[in-house]
């Protein structure tokens, strides 16, 4: 078990972070061999959440919402909602000052999108209040996801949802001499200190949500689970810690998955999702 003293620092956790988010984000401009475990990067998952709004809250091509893409990383997800969902506003928040570029500079000649940098916790305030939220796969990455949470949940508008993907113990299962447990937060975590991004020497923290308590911190935040669901996610993104880690024996592994879901695009890694709405 990792100590947790690197937790009594949440700011110098998050610029750690952003090395990663912005090294990812780099290369997946160009490419989508290094990706993020995300479910933006199957067609078919981007396809499920993509059509959230249009099932859950009735949205259309002609509706004028106001759509929130939170911790948009390269703008993935941000450009297909740009483009379904044309009348309305699509707002990418971004932290990692790499990553902001890489999906700023997507949509300089946008009629519909702004990506604002920043933190979200911060930004959101000015931003609200959005009709559709979507949170994928960034609460983890934050240095207190119970306060991101109820900061997503303040942003939203009377009859808003917030459409949220988050890991859940896999990895931690999977990686146990990596794993910690968050006692203030009440949530087990990952953490790699000491590694190489793009020749920098940095850490790497990560929280997991098992599914009783992210239950327990919805109703806390007045939250109520309107779907819940799981997503496929892009197996390419196993081959990024797997590099990290330099081990060959779970290298080995994560290429046959990315193979397999090469064959069959459902067949990767899943991972929960959660449409959600304040209480009334
Ligand atoms: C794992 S990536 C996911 C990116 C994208 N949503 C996707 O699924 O493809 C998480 C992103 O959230 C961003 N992020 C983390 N904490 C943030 C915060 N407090 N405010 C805004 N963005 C944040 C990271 O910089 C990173 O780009």
């Amino acid at each position: 078990m990792v100590g947790q003293d690197s937790l009594t620092d949440p700011q110098q956790r998050s610029e750690t972070r952003t090395e990663v988010a912005d090294f990812i984000a780099s290369q997946r401009l160009d490419t989508d061999s290094v990706s993020w475990i995300s479910p933006t990067g199957v067609g078919e998952s981007r396809e499920e959440l993509l059509q959230i709004p249009a099932e859950t809250a009735g949205l259309t091509d002609q509706s004028a919402c106001r759509i929130g893409d939170i911790g948009c990383g390269a703008g993935v997800l941000t450009a297909a909602l740009a483009e379904r969902y044309q009348s309305s506003k699509v707002l990418g928040i971004e932290f990692a000052a790499g990553a902001y570029d890489v999906a700023q500079g997507r949509f300089v000649d946008s009629e519909n999108v702004v990506v604002v940098g920043g933190d979200a916790e911060r930004v959101l305030p000015e931003l609200r209040p959005l009709d559709v939220i979507y949170a994928i796969n960034m609460v983890q990455d934050t240095a207190d996801p119970l306060r991101m949470i109820r900061a997503l949940a303040e942003a939203l508008s009377e009859d808003g949802i917030l459409i949220l993907t988050v890991p859940d113990e896999t990895a931690t299962e999977l990686f146990p001499e990596f794993a910690g447990w968050d006692e203030k937060r009440e949530l087990p975590y990952m953490e790699m200190t000491d590694i190489t991004v793009d020749g920098e020497q940095t850490s790497w923290h990560q929280y997991a949500f098992p599914e009783d308590r992210l239950k327990t911190v919805f109703e806390q935040r007045g939250l109520s689970v309107v779907r819940q669901d799981t997503l496929s996610a892009d197996a390419a993104g196993l081959l990024y810690p797997m590099e990290l880690l330099d081990d060959d024996e779970r290298r080995e592994w994560a290429e046959s998955v990315v193979e397999e879901q090469r064959a069959n695009p459902q067949a990767g890694p899943e991972i929960p999702l959660y449409v959600l709405e304040t209480e009334s």
